[in-house]
């Protein structure tokens, strides 16, 4: 099995990339609701929750573990390196560079957690694009939140006010001269309000997430342990979900975004 894990359901969002790049493999997937939200506490909660979940995932046997969360990957994923040395460890990040493709006015906005954005790690990969573009950077306190409240009870109201109050606070989005025209997820619960931004912004506004990137990297480090299509595992395909906090919200959010109807079991 594959081992993912995020503080809680947005997680999902790179669950599904995986299962479309590697319908052959088994995941392990486990939401640390109980624990949520990551990213407005600090560091220390991260990097210590990780190294939990991290622990049962790699006790369970995963091939390789790949950090479904921004916050936790900016935060923790050097630690996990260190505490497993052999374990390939895939980590997700802000899309910048393949904003700064897209971008025709050349003005980002990226929203994030605001522990995500005052990572060292963010720092680095903002330095590491300066001069390409024009970055705007917006913490969205409560949407991760939101959004996991919403997979339950199918209340979006908060979501949608959430999603209008931080883009309008980033600026002024559009193609012309100095508007925003891309705008960055840097929280993998944020794919989920994808519908309700692009309402709001309109289609000439790109949107970009890491899901597929991370799926295919998972996919490259992963090359030689994994299943072949012609020789699947006789499991393949199967995903077992945890949770640290309540299992009807895990398992709305899997029935919602993925289809899955297994039952979700708790940590
Ligand atoms: N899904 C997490 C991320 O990608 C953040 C949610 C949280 O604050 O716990 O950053």
């Amino acid at each position: 099995m594959i081992g993912v894990f995020d503080s809680g359901v947005g997680g999902l969002s790179v669950l599904k990339a995986l299962r479309e790049e590697l319908p052959h493999e088994d995941f392990i997937y486990i939401a640390d609701s109980g624990h949520a939200p990551y990213g407005e506490r600090d560091e220390a909660h991260a990097i210590a929750r990780s190294r939990a979940v991290a622990a049962h995932l790699v006790s369970r046997n995963v091939k390789a573990l790949v950090i479904a969360c921004n916050t936790a990957t900016a935060a923790a994923i050097h630690s996990l390196r260190a505490d497993y040395p052999l374990l390939p460890i895939i980590g997700v990040e802000p899309a910048l560079k393949p904003a700064v493709a897209l971008s025709k006015t050349g003005h980002i906005a990226v929203l994030a957690t605001r522990s995500t954005l005052g990572s060292g790690r963010f720092q680095a990969l903002l330095d590491s694009q300066a001069g390409l573009a024009r970055f705007t950077l917006q913490a969205c306190d409560g949407l991760a939140d939101a959004i996991e409240r919403s997979a339950e009870n199918r209340d979006t109201t908060e979501i949608i006010a959430s999603c209008a109050r931080y883009t309008r606070a980033a600026g002024i989005f559009g193609t012309q001269t100095g508007q925003i025209d891309t705008l960055v997820l840097g929280c993998t619960h944020y794919p989920f309000a994808r519908p309700y931004l692009e309402e709001l912004l309109g289609p000439h506004v790109q949107i970009v997430d890491n899901g597929q990137a991370v799926a295919r990297q998972t996919r490259r480090l992963c090359a030689p342990m994994l299943n072949s299509p012609s020789f699947p595992a006789p499991s393949s395909g199967q995903v077992d979900l945890f949770t640290t906090g309540q299992p009807q919200t895990l398992q709305a959010a899997a029935g919602r975004w993925l289809g899955l109807v297994g039952l979700v079991k708790p940590l």
